[in-house]
């Protein structure tokens, strides 16, 4: 019998055309989100799963599905799946690393010029019509080269966003669960406390996955520590930030100002923030070059196909279920 396959959005390339060679594809056709409950009714007989982020796939899915043996997800975060709960059930879960980590860290470093040189700001500006010639003091903004920048998380994008700063000659600091020698020697970077960095840094870049350790990583205590001086850049989630906190900080100017790819509650952009001119928001776009999400997509159809094939597939999440 051949093996059935839900995928919940049409993804770029001809991956999903390749993998409907060999399997039976149920795919979710609208420009809508695809509904949980629309999911849970279509997953029962199916034997994997290629989801987008903003599916959350949960216990009630994972239930729902009798003959489940993996969940792909079109993204390298996978806090939108129960991991524990598929785990239990013995179901794979994948991700896509590697391959988005160009992409995202150069939309960083887009964030952290954008903000600091007032693009979004200058722009609006020319097209309203109100450049009169050019100026002494004509948006003012935050000289990049020389400053300071902490890096919270230095996995796979953390790293290539320090990498890619090499040419601005950056100070840099960072913060992992554990000291990195060889960060510290490649980048002569020091290691600092998320809260020394928003006293001592120019700019805090965020890098961690949201897990039950980083919901909040970044509040009030450290708002109030950075007194005027740091740019927030997020590309990670947006629940690492309590925006509520963000928010305020921005408003009575402990925050210079803050490059934002992602919101707690996404799609959902709290009314505040859009008023702001200190701040650039993007609608989650870390991933989206033409080049990376093919590629992307490529991953999850090659991590069911390996999957239904009775492998394990390359890009576990749940290790443990590759050691039985
Ligand atoms: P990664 O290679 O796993 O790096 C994450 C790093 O975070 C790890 O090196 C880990 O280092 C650190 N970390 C984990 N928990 C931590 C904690 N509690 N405190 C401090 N550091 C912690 O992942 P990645 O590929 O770089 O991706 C990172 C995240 O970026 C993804 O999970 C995703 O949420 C987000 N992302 C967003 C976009 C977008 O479109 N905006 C695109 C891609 C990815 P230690 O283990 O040494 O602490
Ligand atoms: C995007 O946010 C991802 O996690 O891949
Ligand atoms: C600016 O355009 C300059 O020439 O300094």
């Amino acid at each position: 019998m051949v093996a059935k396959i839900l995928i919940t959005r049409k993804l770029p390339g001809s991956a999903i055309d390749n993998l409907a060679q060999k399997y039976e594809i149920d795919l979710w056709q609208e420009k809508e989100r695809m509904p949980h409950d629309e999911i849970k009714k279509r997953i029962t007989d199916k034997d994997a799963l290629i989801c987008l982020l903003s599916d959350k796939i949960d216990k009630e899915i994972i239930d729902s599905a009798k003959n489940l043996k993996i969940i792909a997800n079109y993204a390298v975060g996978y806090d939108n799946i129960d991991v524990e709960y598929a785990t239990k059930r013995g179901i794979y879960v994948t991700n896509t690393p590697d391959v988005l980590t160009d992409a995202t860290a150069e939309l960083a470093w887009a964030l952290v010029l954008s903000v600091a040189r007032r693009i979004r700001e200058a722009d609006m500006f020319l097209r309203s019509g109100k450049f009169n010639g050019w100026e002494p003091d004509l948006f003012l903004g935050k000289e990049v080269t020389g400053s300071s920048i902490g890096v919270i998380g230095t996995g796979r994008i953390g790293r290539s966003f320090m990498k890619k700063g090499m040419g601005f000659d950056i100070k840099w600091c960072y913060y992992s669960r554990s000291r990195k020698p060889d960060i510290e020697k490649e980048f002569n970077a020091t290691y600092l406390s998320p809260k020394d960095m928003f006293s001592k840094c120019d700019f805090v870049s965020l890098h961690v996955p949201l897990t039950k350790d980083t919901y909040h990583l970044i509040g009030r205590e450290h708002f109030e520590r950075s007194s005027g001086r740091v740019i927030l850049i997020n590309t990670s989630r947006g629940a690492v930030v309590d925006e509520k906190e963000m928010i305020k900080a921005l408003y009575n100017g402990n925050l210079r100002g803050a490059g934002l790819d992602v919101f707690e509650r996404e799609p959902y952009i709290p009314e505040e923030l859009l008023k702001l001119n200190n701040v650039v928001l993007l609608p989650h776009i870390g991933s989206a070059t033409q080049k990376t999400r093919e590629k992307m997509a490529e991953m999850a159809c090659r991590n069911v196909d390996i999957a239904l094939s009775g492998n394990i597939p390359p890009n576990l999440v749940n290790r443990e279920l590759g050691l039985k």
